[in-house]
């Protein structure tokens, strides 16, 4: 028998393009990439800007029409669409984005904003013992519930969207620069935060162009340019010894945090 644990990935790309456009004036942002993500690992895909990287969060996410490739969840290729996914489907794969002002709505209060997903996922109203809970899991107080997003800092905004991916009960989060917007020190307390979700089973993609913050999170690290992946492997191994010289400058230009 198959064990899904051990023989399946969580989540492969296989041979995904992804176009804009139509005629002479379609772009190949994606061109025939593929990568997998294992349970409880968190894979990076790196890159300079307009290399394809949120493309791909977004086809896999089924917020983009792929022209070709599959994209597969524990062995089974998911439908490319979202509105094709089964509420199931679409609660196992959740995606933050950079900017929490045009993530969250700011008429909808914290707890209407984090309950929703665990009202769908459990049919009954959100408890506020629950939601405290998972306010509690990104490390903000239950005293946010009753404010509005305009009323809470950069930091605490990326937060709430990500208790709101984590209370669909999610097995993989496409963070797609959920960092970028932050000051050094808040970006480390979120990745401190992305790894203790990591450690606790749920696999991730951390999509950056900010390599500083890359190799204290990722386990593996995907290379992009051009829609092209350049190299793919173990994120230490990548950086030490980068075999493409477009690893290494895009190492090199990137200042390190802790
Ligand atoms: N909605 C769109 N319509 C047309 N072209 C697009 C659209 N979104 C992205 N593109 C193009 O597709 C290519 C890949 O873009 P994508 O957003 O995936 O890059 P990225 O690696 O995420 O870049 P960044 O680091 O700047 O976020 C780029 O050439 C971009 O101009
Ligand atoms: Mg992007």
């Amino acid at each position: 028998m198959v064990n899904p644990d051990i023989d399946v990935p969580e989540l492969e790309v296989r041979n995904l393009i992804a176009t804009y456009g139509r005629g002479t004036r379609e772009i190949v942002a994606v061109d025939d990439i593929s990568f997998s993500i294992g349970k409880a690992e968190c894979v990076a895909i790196v890159g300079e800007s307009g290399s394809g990287k949120s493309t791909t969060g977004r086809c896999i996410a089924g917020l983009h029409l792929p022209s070709n490739g599959e994209i597969i969840f524990r062995g089974a290729p998911l439908p490319k669409q979202a509105r094709d996914r089964t509420r199931e489907q679409l609660q196992q794969v959740q995606i933050v984005f950079q900017n929490p002002d045009l993530s969250l709505n700011p008429s909808h209060t914290i707890r209407s904003i984090v309950g929703r997903p665990l009202e769908m996922l459990g049919g009954t109203r959100a408890t506020t013992g629950e939601l405290t809970e998972l306010l509690e899991r990104v490390q903000l107080s239950a005293r946010v519930l009753g404010k509005y997003p305009s009323e809470l800092s950069g930091g605490e905004k990326q937060r709430v969207a990500i208790a709101r991916a984590l209370a669909a009960r999610p097995s993989i989060i496409i963070c797609d620069e959920v960092t970028s917007a932050l000051d050094v020190f808040v970006q480390a307390t979120i990745v401190n935060l992305l790894d203790d979700l990591r450690q606790s089973g749920v696999s991730l993609l951390f999509i950056t162009h900010n390599l500083g913050v890359v190799r204290s999170l990722a386990n593996r690290a995907v290379v992009m340019k051009d829609g092209h992946i350049i190299e793919q492997g173990n994120t230490a191994t990548i950086f030490e010894k980068a075999q493409h010289p477009y690893t290494q400058a895009l190492y090199n230009a990137v200042p390190e945090i802790d």
